[in-house]
């Protein structure tokens, strides 16, 4: 099982594999903002990820375009709710915006 680092926290936790960035941020007692229910609607989830990146899913046209309408998107962004993770460990680094569900 992948274990998620969260920062700035550094806090860390072992998540099953296959769960939303989103899913392992609750497992891992780190919730974030989710408005629209995981729905790539919202952009309340966006978060960095700072290591792992190759080992979550690919990006999808829903993704894609959410993140294409949010300020301060740069190349590390995703969307909690839409990035699941394999079975490589990664870090994310949560927004101050983002943070506080
Ligand atoms: S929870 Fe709304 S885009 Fe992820």
């Amino acid at each position: 099982m992948p274990v998620l680092t969260i920062m700035p926290s550094g806090k860390t936790a072992t998540v099953p594999a296959g769960s939303t960035l989103l899913q392992a941020l609750f497992m891992a007692g780190e919730p974030i903002q989710s408005k629209c229910g995981g729905k790539a609607e919202c952009g309340s989830c966006h978060v960095f990820v700072l290591e792992g990146r190759k080992g979550l899913s690919k990006m999808q046209r829903a993704e894609n375009e959410r993140l294409d309408a949010i300020v301060g998107v740069g190349s590390k962004s995703r969307l909690a709710c839409q990035a699941t993770l394999g079975t490589e460990d990664a870090t994310v680094e949560l927004l101050s915006f983002a943070s506080g569900a």
